[in-house]
Order: C-alpha cells, then sequence, then structure tokens
C-alpha cells in the first residue's frame, strides 16, 4: 500500500520522502507508481508534464533518518506491533517534536504504538484502502492520548488528497474492519459448510448486493495471510467467535496459499480468466 499512499500523496501535490529497507523494495514501489502514470500518458489521462511532476515530488531513500524533513511521517509496515513499534522509536529520535505521526495500521492499536514514543499527543491513525488510487476512504483515527488540533490536521490531510475522511475512535479495526472482517471470515466458512461453491458465493454477493467484488476474490485482493492476521487480532481484542479465523483460512495461509500476491488463493491467477483452485474443502 506504501507506493499507492506516496502515488496520492505526490499527486495532491505533497513532497514526499518514500522510505524502504532496501534499494530493490524501494525501485520496486516507484516503479510501479511511474508504470501506473505512464499507463495514464498513454491512454491520454495524464499529460506527460503532470506525469513528470508528480514525479518530481517523489524521493527515495533507505535511511530513516531522512524523514526528519517531513511533517508528517505515515508507516506502512507489516501487521506486527513488535516491528511498527521498532519503527516508531527509530523516527521518534530521528523526527523533531512537532512531526506528526501516523500508522495506516487496520487493526492494531494507535493508542500502543502512541505510547511508545515521546509525542502520543501527535500520534494518529490513517487508514487506507486497497487499491488506495481508486479508493476514496481514509479512515482518520485518535487515541484518547491524541490532540484534539492533530487530528483536525489529520483530518484534513486526507481530504487534500481528494480523499473522504471516516473519523473514528481507537477500537481494534475501526469502523471498516470491524463490519468487513466478520462477513469475510462468513464467506469462507459458507464455502467450508458447503453452502456454495467460490463462484456461488462471490458471485452471490456481486449480482445480489452489488458489491464490486466477491468476498472470496477481495479476500485474495487484500491477502489471507493479511486477513489471517487481522482477524487474529480483533479475535484477541474481543474473544468473539465472528472474529475468530476459520480452518480453511489457516490451512490456506500455512500452505503459502495467500491470494494474488502468491498467485493462488481462492482462485487460481496463472491463467486469465483467474479459475477457482480446486481441492480447498
Ligand atoms: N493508479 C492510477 N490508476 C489506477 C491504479 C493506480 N494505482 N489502479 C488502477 N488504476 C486505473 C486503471 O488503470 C483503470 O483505468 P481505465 O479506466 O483508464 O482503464 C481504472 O483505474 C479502473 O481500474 P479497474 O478497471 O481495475 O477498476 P475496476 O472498475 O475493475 O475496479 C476495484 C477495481 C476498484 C479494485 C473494484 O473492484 C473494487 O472496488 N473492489 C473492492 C475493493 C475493496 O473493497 N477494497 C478494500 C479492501 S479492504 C482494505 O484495503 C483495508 C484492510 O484493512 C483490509
Amino acid at each position: 500500500m506504501g507506493s499507492g499512499i506516496a502515488q496520492v500523496c505526490a499527486e495532491a501535490g505533497h513532497q514526499v520522502i518514500v522510505r524502504e529497507v532496501d534499494d530493490d523494495l524501494l525501485e520496486k514501489g516507484l516503479g510501479k507508481i511511474e508504470t501506473f502514470l505512464a499507463k495514464g500518458v498513454e491512454k491520454g489521462k495524464v499529460t506527460p508534464q503532470r506525469k513528470a511532476e508528480v514525479l518530481s515530488r517523489l524521493r527515495g531513500t533507505t535511511d530513516l533518518a531522512r524523514l526528519c524533513e517531513c511533517d508528517l511521517v505515515i508507516e506502512v509496515v507489516t501487521e506486527s506491533l513488535e516491528v511498527k513499534r521498532q519503527v516508531f522509536q527509530a523516527i521518534d529520535a530521528a523526527c523533531p517534536p512537532a512531526t506528526i505521526f501516523a500508522s495506516n495500521t487496520s487493526s492494531l492499536s494507535i493508542t500502543e504504538m502512541a505510547a511508545t514514543t515521546r509525542r502520543p499527543s501527535r500520534f494518529v491513525g490513517l487508514h487506507f484502502f486497497n487499491p488506495v488510487p481508486l479508493m476514496k476512504l481514509v479512515e482518520v483515527v485518535r487515541s484518547p492520548l491524541t490532540d484534539p488540533a492533530v487530528f483536525e490536521e489529520a483530518t484534513a490531510f486526507a481530504r487534500s488528497l481528494g480523499k473522504t475522511p471516516v473519523r473514528a475512535s481507537d477500537r481494534t479495526g475501526f469502523v471498516v474492519n470491524r463490519l468487513l472482517v466478520p462477513y469475510l471470515l462468513d464467506a469462507i466458512r459458507a464455502l467450508e459448510e458447503g453452502v456454495g461453491s467460490t463462484v456461488d458465493i462471490d458471485e452471490g454477493m456481486r449480482l445480489g448486493c452489488g458489491h464490486p467484488m466477491g468476498p472470496l476474490t477481495l479476500l485474495d485482493f487484500v491477502g489471507l495471510d493479511t486477513t489471517y492476521a487481522i482477524a487474529n487480532i480483533m479475535f484477541d481484542e474481543f474473544r468473539e467467535k465472528r472474529f475468530a479465523p476459520p480452518p480453511l483460512l489457516k490451512r490456506m495461509v500455512q500452505a503459502g496459499l495467500h491470494g494474488r500476491k502468491t498467485g493462488r488463493g481462492f482462485y487460481d491467477y496463472s491463467q486469465e480468466p483467474a479459475r477457482p483452485l480446486s481441492g480447498l474443502v
């Protein structure tokens, strides 16, 4: 999601520093943005001048200390509290006290992360949705420690990106995942129970409810490993069955069937169009 967030920030006119762990990943992320803009030029939707302007606002680095130049740092690392804590402690030491920190977490506690820094009042959640350039929503999340003025600034920043902010307090899953995750897990349970096939379940929700993607396609899109991690965090927080990851999800993650990013999940993406993967239940 990092490249999508960097893209929308640069398109909105902000100067962006992208920090990645190594040069290969940096090149890959910036390359993705370049490709999307190049496609836009081919289609006549983006002028070559606009493409050059957007790219000129993006600078890449592997050095965390470079983030000291930023007014706002948005963290988009893996969904692990330990990893996020380490990153925030490092940037806390590098950045001046006025810098606002935001996490793109979808399920971890903003309060817990904020409390590990020296600036809990200048810490918010900015939760983007995939694919970031196309999805209009950003959840803006406050902890009990967030300064109300910082919450307003973060909301205004989301608006500056052309997104619609939804404001939430720090409850695991915020608004969207609280409702979306049980729905996705229930779709897997329906498949496990033989209510319908992969295609039946997806077509049911796509055509019956007007969703752009059926739930199993959406799971492949979000990533089964990501959804599994989110479900575990939510189950741990609420201890409610609706958030418990079903056995099939666990087995698929163990088998490396993580969805589109690994080429297989509920569907096999090695051919076009993708076909439902057989042998799951
Ligand atoms: N930058 C710029 N343009 C882009 C782009 C990008 N990164 N990605 C796609 N586009 C362009 C495409 O090139 C295409 O351009 P043209 O119209 O010129 O061809 C245009 O945007 C539309 O692309 P698609 O044809 O691929 O779009 P679509 O109409 O098929 O819709 C979709 C795709 C938006 C993904 C739609 O299927 C959808 O809304 N799906 C549901 C997504 C969803 O629910 N996301 C949330 C997941 S949950 C989450 O993210 C949070 C969490 O915590 C788990």
